[in-house]
């Protein structure tokens, strides 16, 4: 441990006290060799595994007009710097952050509702940014920023830690096949590192329609010594907890399944 004296304590500490990581070890023996703190190291050399697939969807002309004339307005480039929210939402609030938008409706609605909030939301597939952009023009809202990026690297590069006050993460890639579980994002790692960003009494909010990931959800939020739950919802699409409809969800009703959302408080530490 003594090699990452200047990390923030949950680093290295979390990793190892990982009861089923997937890649934390392995993280760890390669940095401890380099004394560099995995939670601090350039995202290119930490991560193998993505939570995502870009896919080529085709951007309409008025979503590649958005990239071109809202992103200076609404886009945070990805320069690896740590974010300064302050600065970048021109006063102290509460920042709240969404990891995989989607079409961005929801994370605008959200931001329409909760003026007194700050909302950045981080996505990768570019027409999903830039119907978001679009949506926030229509909606007016000034408190909401982008960033089109894998929001694991966005979280270990440019989050500070304690910083965040809430982050919501609505129906992820269920990657359904078991070979593929080693892609979903809810793991014990992202527990960890997520936690590590939110602040004291921050809270992580989950929600899928895969019954099968609820299952491993569950399993994960167990046996981490990172969250507790404070509550659990399954339900028919009329319990959301705190949040809009999403379009995921709609497209999960359309198919009978079920809906699980999670609110998870950081434990203290
Ligand atoms: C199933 S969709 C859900 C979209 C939206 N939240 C909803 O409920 O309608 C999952 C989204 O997460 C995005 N995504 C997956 N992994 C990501 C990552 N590591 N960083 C940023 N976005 C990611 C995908 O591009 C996709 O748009």
């Amino acid at each position: 441990m003594h090699a990452y004296s200047n990390c923030t304590e949950v680093c290295l500490a979390s990793l190892l006290y990982n009861p089923r990581p997937f890649e934390a070890r392995t993280l760890a023996r390669h940095f401890e060799s380099k004394a560099i703190c995995p939670m601090q190291a350039p995202s290119s050399k930490i991560r193998t595994i993505r939570s995502f697939v870009r896919r080529t969807g085709r951007l309409t002309p008025s979503q590649q007009k958005a990239l071109q004339e809202l992103w200076p307005l609404y886009g945070i480039e990805n320069s690896g710097e740590l974010l300064d929210f302050a600065a970048l939402f021109g006063r102290e609030s509460e920042v709240v952050l969404e990891i995989g938008f989607g079409n961005g409706e929801t994370l605008v609605e959200q931001a329409a509702a909760s003026p007194g909030k700050d909302f950045i939301g981080v996505e990768v597939h570019e027409p999903g940014v830039g119907h978001a952009m679009l949506k926030a023009r229509d909606a007016g809202v000034s408190n909401l920023k982008l960033i089109m990026h894998d929001a694991i690297e966005v979280l270990i590069e440019r989050v500070p830690a304690t910083s965040l006050a809430r982050v919501n993460l609505y129906f992820p890639d269920p990657w359904p096949k078991k070979r593929h579980h080693k892609r979903r994002i809810v793991q014990y790692d992202f527990l960890a590192l997520v936690t590590d960003r939110l602040r004291e009494q921050g809270v992580l909010n989950i929600a899928t329609d895969w019954a099968n990931y609820a299952e491993h959800i569950d399993t994960i939020i167990a046996e981490s010594d990172r969250v507790t739950r404070k509550e659990r919802r399954e339900h028919d699409g009329d319990q959301p907890f705190d949040r809009p409809r999403t379009k995921f969800e709609r497209r999960g009703l359309r198919k009978g399944h079920r809906i699980w959302d999670w609110s998870l408080a950081k434990t203290p530490a």
